[in-house]
């Protein structure tokens, strides 16, 4: 069957296509309803029935005779160590991992935050919570304390689990004194942490309240799986807002487990028993859905890769890696192949290794350029996959669907609307674009399966956020256009969301940290063009009159408060100090005029402009940092 057959079938009747799809799982008890559409603008899949996803993804691979094959290989060129976890181990781990959260006292619907680097116990402590229905919230190793802590304060964990260290190219990062910090600061103070101890830089346990990982496990009791609803919460994840308050997306059990199964053979093309690649972190949505439960539910292997594209030790890595362990196919940020290509631009380290088994290589988490899909196709000589997807979502909205028919590829474009993704363009008054005409890019209700069904504890700001525009449409928060074939394209985000290296960052988060310093009057933060990372974000202040110190100073203490109060992910080292900001002339700063002029672009004069001349001093400012050369 073609992809058009596919995706009008799924238009046509989504409750019989989902059912259908809704076979790759095991089910404790099948649904009454595949779509529960009675209560709008909220939509469930699968209501009343039962499942268990830890089961789904681990157990029944067991009993149906993988026990044997590989179901985690770790790869970690800056430990220089790799590990293999069969389908057996990782059942008797996740199980005793399930059994020691339990003897803490943790029960289904209980939340477990895990603060953890690129090592197999992260994805154990995520089946683990899975395995008794506790809800996971994974919180990416290069946020910061404060961050840590906002998102404790949200999700309320009754444990938290961390890695004792992460390890950076250039540093071990300890994680241990950030944990520590962040409950410091938490109005909720979580009861108990598991630490697992790195040898790297272990912690120091606080008593009563920490157990280190191996004694834990050790004295646990293996926990079966339990069943839970299909539209239980599996776990939140937090991504940035338009506000500094991150927003808590939900994923529950039955709808993800299917999408999850689904999209890997309709998008991926990868079979159960095939070797599956995430180059991402478990911290991020890529890593939730592609590095641990979209394979492993299948019955692929999946690899933890603990390291980076370049520098560990070199643009060979990802080459090595394939090679190594037979990888079919790969997933990674275009930012990954910018890297290579900047260290490597004849890959010439490609030389040195047979990628027999390699399939296809694709692309998510910011806008691909053409140059870098042409590059990484000519290199490797497989297809090149650009596909789009956003954390709310959990799988691709837009894509080449290689399981189904490999369509004609357009770069810059991620192909089609997924089938069971409605997309349109619309404008502002929610009629549809003609196509090639710029709007924003929506996704009719319902939404398919494993999409957010509402934001943690705030049903009001999932409707304000996503379903007020317009309503019966899912915003999308992209702004783009569909051409007379259907190809989408994703040009930009219509909100303060700036992509650093495929990781989504706020610039009104780093906005009101810039804010918050003494010597600061008022600030804008954008996002600059980058060549390696996409984007790379800017900070322009100005002085509180009468200040008087040195520039160079202020800086550099609001690099380091962005730092601190972000994290090092944020990326944040560029600052230039202005004498006004341009506005409209109700007040509104003008960003997206001073990053048309930071990137060299043109623009054209906003009609409500208060003082045009500022554009001028804003273009010096930045020319001196080495930006707005193109004007
Ligand atoms: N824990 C602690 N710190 C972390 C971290 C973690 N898990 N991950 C990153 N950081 C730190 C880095 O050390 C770096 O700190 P620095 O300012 O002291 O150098 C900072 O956060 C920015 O990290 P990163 O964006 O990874 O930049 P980089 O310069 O170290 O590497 C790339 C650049 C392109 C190689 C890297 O971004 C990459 O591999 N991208 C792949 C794409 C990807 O994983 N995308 C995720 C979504 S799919
Ligand atoms: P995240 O939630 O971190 O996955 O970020 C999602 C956002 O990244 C999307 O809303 C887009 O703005 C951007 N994005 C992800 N994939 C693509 C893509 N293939 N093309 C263009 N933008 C993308």
């Amino acid at each position: 069957m073609g992809y058009q057959t596919v995706y009008d079938r799924s238009m046509r009747d989504p409750a019989a296509f989902w059912a259908e799809a809704a076979e790759l799982i095991d089910w404790d008890k099948s649904w009454d309803q595949v779509l529960d559409s009675s209560n709008p603008p909220f939509y469930h899949w699968f209501s009343g029935g039962m499942l268990n996803t830890c089961y789904n993804a681990v157990d029944r691979h067991v009993i149906a005779g993988r026990g044997n094959q590989p179901a985690i290989i770790h790869d970690s060129p800056v430990t220089q160590s790799k590990t293999v976890i069969t389908y057996a181990e990782l059942q008797d781990q996740t199980a005793r991992f399930a059994g020691a959260l339990r003897a803490l006292g943790v029960s289904k619907g209980d939340r477990v935050i895990i603060y953890m680097p690129m090592v197999p116990e992260a994805l154990v402590a995520m089946l683990g919570c899975a395995r008794i229905g506790a809800i996971h919230s994974v919180v990416f190793g290069g946020f910061s304390s404060r961050e840590l802590a906002t998102r404790i304060d949200d999700a309320k964990p009754k444990v938290m689990v961390a890695g004792s260290c992460g390890i950076e190219t250039n540093r071990v990062v300890r994680y241990k004194p950030l944990l520590d910090a962040a409950i410091d600061l938490a109005e909720h103070k979580p009861a108990n942490c598991l630490i697992l101890q790195r040898p790297q830089d272990p912690g120091t346990l606080i008593d009563g309240r920490d157990q280190g990982w191996a004694e834990a496990l050790a004295a646990a009791e293996p926990a079966e799986c339990v069943s839970v609803a299909a539209t239980d919460p599996l776990y939140i994840l937090y991504t940035s807002g338009t506000t500094g308050q991150p927003k808590g997306v939900v994923r529950d059990n039955g709808g993800h487990a299917v999408a999850m199964a689904w999209s890997m053979s309709n998008i991926y093309n990868v079979e159960p028993g095939e070797v599956f690649w995430a180059a991402s972190d478990v911290g991020w949505v890529v890593g939730h859905s592609y590095i641990v439960y979209a394979p492993l539910l299948i019955g692929a292997t999946t690899i933890v890769y603990e390291g980076k594209p370049v520098g560990t030790p070199d643009a060979g890595a990802f080459w090595r890696v394939i090679e190594d362990h037979k990888v079919s196919v790969l997933f990674t940020a275009p930012t990954a192949f910018r890297a290579i290509r900047r260290d490597d631009p004849n890959a010439e380290h490609l030389k040195r290794y047979n990628l027999g088994d390699f399939r296809a290589l694709f692309l998510a988490g910011e806008r691909c350029d053409p140059a870098t899909l042409e590059w990484a196709g000519q290199i490797l000589g497989v297809p090149v996959v650009d596909h789009w997807w956003q954390t709310e979502t959990g799988w691709a909205i837009a894509a080449n669907c290689l399981g189904i028919e490999q369509l004609p590829v357009k770069p810059g474009s991620p192909t089609r609307a997924v089938p069971g993704y409605d997309v349109q363009v619309l404008d502002e008054t929610g009629e549809p674009v003609a196509p090639g005409d710029i709007g924003r890019i929506m996704i009719k209700l319902p939404l398919p399966p494993g999409c957010l069904p509402t934001l943690w504890g705030n049903d009001a700001r999932f409707v304000q956020s996503y379903l007020a525009t317009q309503p019966g449409y899912y915003l999308t928060g992209d702004a783009g256009y569909m051409d007379e074939d259907g190809y989408i394209f994703v040009m930009s985000r219509i909100d303060d969301i700036i992509n650093v290296a495929g990781h989504r960052l706020s610039t009104g988060g780093m906005e009101a940290v810039l804010a918050s310093h003494p010597d600061i009057a008022e600030c804008a933060v954008i996002g600059a063009a980058d060549q390696l990372k996409g984007e790379l974000p800017l900070g322009l202040v100005v002085f509180k009159s009468g200040v008087a110190r040195d520039r160079e100073i202020v800086i550099k203490e609001l690099v380091n408060l962005v730092r601190d109060q972000i994290g090092p992910v944020a990326a944040f080292k560029t600052v230039v100090v202005v004498d006004r900001l341009p506005k409209t002339r109700s007040g509104k700063i003008l960003r997206g005029t001073m990053k048309a002029i930071a990137d060299g672009k043109a623009f054209n004069l906003p009609a409500t402009i208060d003082d045009p001349a500022i554009l001028d001093e804003i273009a010096a400012a930045l020319e001196a940092i080495g930006y707005a050369k193109h004007g």
